[in-house]
């Protein structure tokens, strides 16, 4: 965790009436923080434009969650942007996003560097169009060797399709010899999902109300504190998530047990 106590207090300055940097207790900060960012569709047929104005829109707030993150010396920010079902979305939206992506993580990369940000991915990128899967291997090669931040874009995720690809990497391990039966355990699972090496999040935000996990990290969220709002993902800032912060350090965490942390 590396944190700028100056930048920090500068960044949540002119606090709104309900929530300020002092509601959150800087020693118990989430490691990991993960988002559902749901609504920016909504968003955008509220206002009478089209849904990928939303998407659009959700780039600004992607931007500040990402700067947030720093901010608070999160460890890991991973965020849900496209799901292994959404290619059922109509075609023009699925090229807009995709383009969306690409075009976002070019424009993106100063931010990156600036704030030592190590890029990761979640998910099957080998069935993106090129130009994405192409920006994406420039991003991961232009910050492979930042040690700030890790923030891991989920992009053609899906829990179930991660599970069974781990369950056949384990299969073919077991096959070869190189893994033996009694010795697939839960790290031998956690190893060989997208997220190997990376602990689970503390903290779930979801935006738009949806209490769903819509098939994303169900392993991973196995313990993992909820926040749900109302507020759209276009709406999202740094003053809603740090009601999630503040939320997330109301609770008691048991893991199963009776000692509360
Ligand atoms: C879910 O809302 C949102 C998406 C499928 C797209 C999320 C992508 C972004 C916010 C842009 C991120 C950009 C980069 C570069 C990662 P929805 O479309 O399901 O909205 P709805 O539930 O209101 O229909």
């Amino acid at each position: 965790m590396q944190r700028d106590i100056q930048k920090l207090k500068a960044y949540f300055a002119d606090a709104p009436a309900d929530i300020s940097l002092d509601d959150v207790d800087l020693e118990r900060i989430p490691s990991h923080v993960s988002l559902i960012m749901d609504g920016t569709g909504r968003w955008a047929q509220a206002r009478g434009l089209d849904r990928s104005r939303g998407h659009v829109a959700g780039v600004d707030s992607l931007r500040e969650a990402v700067t947030t993150s720093v901010r608070l010396g999160i460890d890991v920010l991973s965020a849900y942007a496209f799901s292994t079902e959404n290619w059922k979305r109509p075609q023009r939206e699925v090229n807009l996003l995709m383009h969306l992506f690409a075009t976002t993580l070019v424009k993106e990369l100063p931010l990156f560097h600036q704030e030592n940000v190590r890029l990761r991915f979640l998910g099957d990128l080998d069935a993106l169009p090129k130009e994405t899967r192409d920006v994406f291997q420039r991003g991961l090669d232009e910050t492979a060797g930042y040690d700030g931040m890790t923030f891991a874009l989920a992009v053609n995720y899906g829990s179930r399709a991660e599970i069974a690809r781990a369950a056949r990497l384990i299969a073919a391990d077991v096959a070869s010899g190189a893994l033996a039966p009694e010795d697939v355990d839960v790290d031998a699972i956690s190893g060989r999902l997208y997220t190997a090496g990376l602990p689970d999040p503390d903290l779930l935000i979801r935006t738009s109300g949806e209490l769903r996990l819509s098939n994303y990290l169900l392993w991973q969220l196995a313990y993992t504190e909820m926040y749900v709002t109302d507020t759209l993902w276009p709406d999202f800032d740094r003053w809603e998530y740090l009601r999630g912060v503040r939320a997330f350090q109301g609770r008691g965490r048991r893991y199963g047990g009776v000692v509360s942390s």
